[in-house]
Parts: structure tokens; sequence; C-alpha cells
């Protein structure tokens, strides 16, 4: 980041117009003469001026106008920044506020404003932050409802070198009665047309984050979690792109949600073609009563614009994460290479196993040492022991103490598994807490994977777990934790809550996480955390800001994963991936890839193994070997530089390509993989991207210019015949393929 400031707030008091604005991007809005906020333009940079006329006003038929005798100011016909329902706009609202006599009728209207230097932190919850004042600007507009005497706070903070603008909401209740929010957005903008295509990352538990596009239609489109997580199913982002925007160029608008429990992200276009974006928690399941003097702060949600296709957003996503949102020691360290014994025994090991696993991993130039799932209470199956957050004795006699202090004597690491949020019933904590599980009185509960979840809306409950974790992290001098996640919430109620405050209780386990995310990370600032929901089920901005990686996914399969971690770094840069070696047959698929394929789609993550090293043959353990250190040789380019997607594996043409480009651009990290061998194929060049066109790059002993790599592009033509004879000999290449390029530039 650096340390100009161009980000600028204007106010041009006659016109009441503000305009944030950096040499990126521009987002201008007004407030209109009765109050209202009156969205004008959002997109690439503009100079500063009046920009008023933008404001359109035209009669239309069959449509509500706000005073008698006028037939054209109708909110319905404007385009706005935080819309209500009901007072002439019936397009879905910013807000919903249920009041003392049944009435959701609201007018909110401008009070004042402040623009100041850098950016507020959110009270309880995650969100991007700066280091310094000059990176960001921030306004902050008040608007009123007289009747109620609520206030709204709106704030806009916009970073200085990013084409990036966030936004969060307060909600502050300064009259005497209480009120009820049904609906808060964090974002509500209204974009002047349709023509975009709508892209969202969906999916299911091993196969997440998956690219899906439709055409934005006239009515809603939406993606949401109902389950307490941000999902496997569907990811808090989405993009609108351009119908001639592709990977590198054109207009496309990325949006994220700084959250990990039940979002909605939903465009709803109108009858004249304009687009209402909106980013928030969802309302659905959701109610929050807001007594006399409180206030409500929603999450923050992100929004990118690009005018140089999906990589220009991603890579705007990618640096704001990685140095805005991740935070402490490894935000910026080089992470360790991994190996975690679950794909390796399961339940199925005592000390000794784990040893051996250890000490062959140390020998392959392995850094830490990850005990995942079954080390503690009476976890002989997944029947049992969660909650119970003390060593299991059967298995690891002398101790988790012990068992670290051997791998540390190995020379590695050591890292733990735990599930903070669950409880089994055949614990100690249940027998002593029955009433701790998240249940609705007098009605059956529901397992998942024989596991029930713990309410973390009462402080009560984290303060436990946060002593019994704590505990062990000190016997252990823990370096990594993995926080796993792995069942939905269902049959939400707190029983210690009013019943009209029922509708909190999704927002307040939510608040619980973070909490407890908080002590831990305050508590233990050497900690290397990565969090988990079964893979990729909570793999969502709010928990970056803990954890600084993500176990993907359960699917482990090299080639599964270049469709999920292509996927994946739409936002999410690839330091946050966790991406490891497994076992052929692959697990999940029972498919047999090349141990070499298998490294170089991991390499494009925070890289690490995740089997049984000792189950490998002397060559495979080379092959180990030489992976390992090629990744810590650059690994620094891989989680600093800047990442490009070349070949989508979406577009069904049997291959993937991506680099990465240091950000000197003197190294460049290049990979392309193959699914399927082909017969007798076209010719294919690879374009480059992000070198420098001038430096002279090296590759297998020949020189190539940037400007030609970037233009005429690599060879990666599949050289079989398809016929075997004198001149054609089998094919070299074979299905799983995959090749590594790297290039070294030479400066003129
Ligand atoms: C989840 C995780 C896995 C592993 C198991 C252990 O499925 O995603 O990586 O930790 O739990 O039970």
């Amino acid at each position: 980041m650096t340390n100009k400031n161009t980000a600028t707030i204007y106010f041009r008091d006659e016109e009441k117009q503000f305009h944030l604005s950096n040499e990126k991007i521009s987002y201008i809005f007004n407030v209109s003469t009765d109050g209202k906020l009156l969205q004008l333009y959002y997109g690439k940079a503009l100079p500063e001026k009046d920009y008023s006329y933008l404001i359109e006003m035209h009669h239309r038929p069959m449509t509500t106008y706000r005073q008698e005798h006028d037939l054209l100011y109708s909110l319905e016909h404007l385009k706005q920044d935080f819309p209500e329902y009901g007072t002439t706009d019936f397009r879905h609202p910013a807000i919903s506020l249920r009041q003392q006599n049944g009435s959701r009728i609201t007018d909110f209207t401008y009070l004042k404003h402040k623009i100041t230097d850098g950016k507020p932190k959110l009270n309880q919850l995650p969100a991007t932050y700066v280091e310094d004042n000059s990176e960001s600007k921030t306004l902050i507009i008040t608007l009123k409802d007289d009747l109620t005497n609520v206030e709204l706070e709106l704030s806009y903070t916009i970073f200085s070198d990013l084409p990036i603008i966030t936004r969060s909401t307060r909600v502050l209740n300064k009259g005497t009665q209480t009120q009820a929010i049904e609906n808060i957005a964090s974002l509500s903008l209204d974009l002047p047309d349709a023509n975009y295509d709508w892209l969202q990352l969906s999916g299911a538990w091993g196969r997440e984050r998956a690219i899906k596009e439709r055409a934005l239609q006239q009515g809603i489109q939406s993606i949401e979690s109902t389950r307490g997580i941000s999902s496997h199913q569907h990811n808090p982002f989405v993009a609108l792109k351009r119908k001639n925007a592709d990977e590198h160029q054109g207009e496309v608008i990325g949006t994220a949600f700084v959250y990990s429990g039940n979002f909605l992200i939903q465009a709803e276009v109108d009858t004249w073609d304009v687009t209402r974006l909106r980013v928030g928690i969802n309302p659905f399941g959701f109610e929050w009563q807001l007594k006399s003097n409180e206030s409500f702060t929603t999450p923050e949600a992100v929004l990118v614009y690009s005018d140089q296709g999906l990589n220009g957003m991603s890579q705007a996503f990618h640096k704001l994460f990685r140095k805005r949102l991740a935070r402490g020691k490894w935000r910026d360290q080089e992470r360790p290479v991994l190996i975690n014994n679950w794909e390796a025994t399961y339940f199925d090991f005592n000390e000794d196993k784990l040893v051996s696993i250890a000490e062959t991993a140390h020998d392959v130039g392995i850094e830490l040492f990850v005990l995942d799932d079954g080390w503690f209470g009476e976890r002989n199956n997944d029947h049992a022991g969660l909650g119970d957050w003390s060593v299991n004795k059967q298995r690891l006699p002398h101790g988790i103490g012990s068992l670290a202090a051997r791998i540390r004597k190995i020379g590695l690491k050591f890292g733990l598994w735990f599930e903070p949020e669950m409880i089994n019933k055949d614990s100690q904590l249940y027998r002593e807490h029955p009433d701790w599980l998240i249940h609705t009185p007098q009605r059956q509960d529901h397992h998942g994977r024989n596991q029930f979840v713990l309410n973390f809306s009462m402080p009560a409950v984290v303060d436990n777990i946060f002593n019994q974790m704590s505990a062990i992290i000190d016997e252990s001098k823990l370096d990594y934790i993995k926080w796993d996640m792995n069942r939905p919430l269902t049959d939400v109620y707190d029983s210690h809550l009013d019943f009209s405050q029922q509708g909190e209780v999704f927002h307040r386990y939510v608040l619980g996480v973070y909490r407890l995310y908080d002590m831990l990370t305050t508590k233990y600032p050497n900690v290397l955390f990565e969090s988990c929901s079964s893979g990729g089920g909570r793999f969502d901005p709010g928990l970056l800001y803990y954890a600084p990686q993500t176990w993907t996914s359960d699917d482990s399969d090299a080639i599964e994963r270049l469709k999920i971690q292509y996927g994946t770094s739409m936002l999410y840069p690839i330091s946050s991936m966790g991406a490891h070696v497994s076992i052929i047959p692959n697990h999940q698929t029972n498919r047999l890839t090349p141990l070499e394929t298998r490294g170089n789609v991991a390499f494009f993550g925070s890289f690490g193994y995740e089997l049984d090293l000792n189950q490998l043959t002397d060559k495979e353990i080379n092959v180990v070997k030489s992976q390992v250190s090629f990744y810590k040789k650059y690994r620094s380019v891989l989680h600093n530089g800047t990442f490009y997607r070349l070949l989508s594996p979406f577009n069904n043409d049997e291959q993937t390509a991506w680099m990465v480009v240091s950000p000197d651009k003197k190294i460049a990290i290049v990979a392309h993989y193959k699914t399927l061998n082909q017969v007798n194929r076209s010719y294919q060049r690879l374009k480059l991207k992000g070198l420098n066109a001038t430096f002279e790059y090296e590759l297998d002993n020949s020189m190539y210019t940037g400007c030609e790599l970037m233009n005429a592009g690599l060879i990666i033509t599949d050289a079989s015949s398809g016929q075997i004879n004198e001149q054609n000999k089998r094919p070299e290449t074979y299905d799983f393929d995959s090749r590594i390029w790297v290039l070294t530039a030479k400066e003129n």
C-alpha cells in the first residue's frame, strides 16, 4: 500500500453532491431536496464537477409520486443509495423497521455528514482496515427518521490505491420505543442498466465455488445462506460482468460480504432495467430488537470496480484481502509446508505411527506436523468426544504435551485440529451442560455427523471453550490450529433470550464465533490459524480476518481442485487456499493422477501433504523432496505475486492455465494442466500476462522478451499425432499431465 492519499471525497454544498474518487474509480450521489440519497454514477474515475444532470425524472403511468400536484418525483423512478419501501418505491428496500404500531413505513432523510481520513473499526465484527490514515478516506452520512427518532449512519470508505469502496450501516435508536429491524443492508446500489451477466460461486461439499453465470433479467436473482455459515452452496460474492468482458478486459463490478453467517446478495432488475444490487445479512430468519439508546452495526460489504476484466477484479480483492483484511504475524510471513495426518490415518493412529510419519516428513523438508481429528476426549469414532478438549489417553497415553515435544524434537512445528463450536451428546461437556447445545424446547434435536452445535450466542459457552483450548495450546505450545466446523445449524433457538429476540440467534452465534477467534488470536499471536468447514463451507472474507488460510475443499483430487481453486481465486488470494498433495487412488474420486501434477496444483495455494509418506516408494519420496524444495524456493513469489487466470477449466477444453508474476516482474511461474490427452489436436499458444514487455526472460536455456511471451505466447500444442510409426512415437504426454515453467528475467 502506498502512502500517497489519492482518495478524495468531494462535497458540493450547493448541489448537495458527494463524489468519492481516487485515480481509478468514482462513486457519486446527491441528496435530493427532500433529503433522499440519489445515486448518480459508479464506475471508472470521472473528473470532479456537478453531475446532477444524471438525475432523470420522467412521468410514467401507474406509478406514485412524492408531492401532490407533481407528476415527476417518484422514488420508483430514481436510482438510490439506501432505499425504503412503500413511500413511492416498490422494489426491495435496504432497511425495514417494524415499529410498535406494526407499521413498516419509514422516511429517512439526510441529517448531516462527516468526512475523515482513514477508516473506523467495526464494533465486534471483522472488517478491512488501514494501517495509516493516508490509505483511505471515509464518509459517514447520517439519515434520520423523524417519527421514530432512529438514525442511520451509512459509512463509505474509499481506498487510495485500490478500485475499492467498502460499505456498512449502523442503526441507532435515539427514540424511546423498541424497534424491530427486519432487514438491514450493508450495501444497496442502483445501477442504471441491466446489461450484465451475473457470476456466482456455488456448489456443494467437495465441489465448492464453481463458476455459474447467467444474464440479468427483469426480476430478482439472488444467492443466500440460511445455514448459519456462509456455506458450500453459495459463497458471499457476486460479480456483475459486462457482456463483452472476459478474464482480461471489460467492465466488472464485484461485491463480497465480510461475514460468516446467513447472507443475501441479490440483484433486482426493475421494469426500466435499473439493477438494484443488495448485500447484507439475510433477512430470512433475522429480526433484531433495537431498544432505546442501542445501536446495531452491519457487517461490511466490499465493492470492487474493474475495467480489466475478471482478473482485474480478482487482483484488487487479492491485494485487499492479503494486506488489509488478513492480520497479524502470518499476514506477511511465509507459510510453513505442512503435513496433515487425516487422509493418512483417519482415526486409526497412535503416537508411534504419527511420529514415524513426522520423521519422514522432516527428511523431505516439511516444516509443520498437523494432528487432525481424534486426539481428544473419547473420540474413537465420530459419535463421541466433541466438546472435551483434553487428550484422548487411550490413543496418546503420554499426553499431548509429550507428543508435541517429540514432534518438535524431530525438527517440526506442531499443530492441532479443533472443532470448537461442536458437541457430541456422548461427551463430558454434554453431561455437565445438556442445555448448551442449540435446540428448540420440546422439539426433536437434529444431528449432522452425529454432532450438535454449541450455543455460541451464550458468553459462558465461548468462555468455557476458550479456557479448554488455552490449556491445550499452552501445554503443547501450539504453532498452528485447524478450526473446523462440520455441520450447519438447525433447530435454532435460545432459551436465554426473550421470545421476541429469537430472530437474533443466528447473528449472535456468528458474533460468538468471532469473539472466540478474537480472544485466541489476541492471546496467541504466533499461532497460525487455518479455518475449515468440511473443506470450504465457511471460506469467506469474515474468517480471513482471523485465519489467513482456509482448507479449500475436502476434495483433494488434483483435477477436481483445478476448478475449485480457479473459482476460489475469483476473490481469494492463493495464499489463503490450503492445498495438499494426497495419495492415489484419490479418496474422493478414486482417480489416479501423477504425483507431479498433484504437486503442480497444490503449489498454487498454502502447500502441504495429506498422506502417509511411509507408503511412498523411494522414487516418489525423491519427487516429494524436489516439490518441497521448489515450493520453498518460490513461495514468496507465489504468495506475494500477482495471480492471473489464463485458461479456464470451466470452458470444457480439457485444459487449465494460470500464472503468478513477482512484484518486480522478474520471476513468473506459469502452470498448464491438461485433463485428457487428445489426438491430432489444433496448434495452441498460451499468451502470458503481467510480464515486463522489455525484459528478456530465460526459459529452457532460451531467451524470450516479455513482449513476445505476452503476444505470441508459449507453445502448448499436444504433440501426439495419434498414430505410432517410425517417425511418430507414442505420445510423450499423458492424461492429467501438467507443466510448470519458471521464467527469470534479465533486465535490458
Ligand atoms: C472435516 C475436515 C477434514 C477433516 C475432518 C476430520 O471433514 O474438512 O479436513 O479435518 O473433518 O473429521
